[in-house]
């Protein structure tokens, strides 16, 4: 996410936008005149938003308390406010945060305080070596690697390269039965739909490049992580949504899955 202009009240942030998307109130007006600006084209922007952060919340209970992972590393966190990975994790449960957004670092430290085993660091999920080989992460790992990995809402923004340089640095990094719980955002949206168009565009004009691709593409791009029994989960069936809950405009734009996927991805 480009950083020139995060703090800059007069010019919107990706960041500040999908905070105002999801209700909270980190952001400026500028922000919400971008943010009004999609809800305009795609109304479903909204709920997509929800969708998926509803699923990440899914996903910490998931990782901690039914799957048993004591520590939990979150790449692109945004902030970390009631209903983020640290309000759901099973008591006793470690959870890094990271986000390449100065400001959403400072935020996020200021929310946080001294709340005990959570921690929350600048690191960009482009490179997951950042975050890992920080000496104070070393520290607080202290040899630990069965972990559960978080990237959500946010492959959309990475590249394919991104993508395939993570998921092998995870994979290399992580000790055998680590999990690695993956959104696979946009996927099989219609790249020519002219509202997503359109919204890709307001994107681009706030220096973020955005990255549709199939759920094929994204499976490729994963290997050697391989999902779970339960395959990867469309965003729709997560929370039980009906597809008649959508527009065809959103239908049109995101897909019929609700604009992405997410899978437990095991090593
Ligand atoms: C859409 S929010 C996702 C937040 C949270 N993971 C969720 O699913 O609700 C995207 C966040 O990713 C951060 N971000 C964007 N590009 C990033 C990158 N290359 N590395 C780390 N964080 C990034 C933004 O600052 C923003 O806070």
């Amino acid at each position: 996410m480009p950083q020139d202009n995060i703090a800059d009240p007069s010019k919107p942030s990706p960041g500040r936008v999908y905070d105002y998307l999801l209700g909270g109130n980190h952001n400026f007006e500028v922000d919400r005149q971008s943010a009004e600006q999609v809800l305009k084209i795609m109304p479903f922007a909204g709920k997509f938003s929800r969708l998926q952060r509803w699923a990440l919340q899914d996903i910490a209970v998931e990782l901690s308390e039914r799957r048993g992972y004591d520590v939990i590393i979150d790449f692109a966190s945004g902030l970390p406010t009631m209903d983020n990975v640290h309000y759901k994790v099973q008591k006793g449960t470690m959870v890094i945060y990271s986000d390449s957004d100065p400001v959403v670092v400072e935020y996020a430290r200021d929310i946080l305080k001294d709340t005990s085993d959570v921690y929350f660091f600048q690191a960009d999920a482009r490179h997951p070596e950042e975050l890992l080989s920080r000496p104070e992460v070393e520290k607080i790992l202290a040899g630990r690697r069965k972990v559960g990995l978080v990237y959500w809402g946010i492959s959309v923004f990475l590249s394919d390269n991104d993508i395939a340089h993570a998921a092998r640095y995870l994979y290399d990094w992580a000790a055998p039965g680590s999990c690695f719980a993956f959104n696979a955002q946009g996927a099989d949206v219609n790249p020519e739909d002219p509202a997503l168009k359109q919204g890709m565009e307001i994107y681009k004009r706030m220096g973020q490049d955005t990255f549709p691709r199939s759920l094929k593409e994204y499976q490729e791009l994963l290997k050697p992580w391989q999902p779970d029994a339960q395959g990867f989960i469309p965003l729709l069936e997560w929370h039980g949504f009906e597809q008649s809950e959508l527009g065809k405009e959103d239908v049109a734009a995101y897909g019929p899955m609700g604009g992405g996927y997410g899978a437990y991805l095991i090593k």
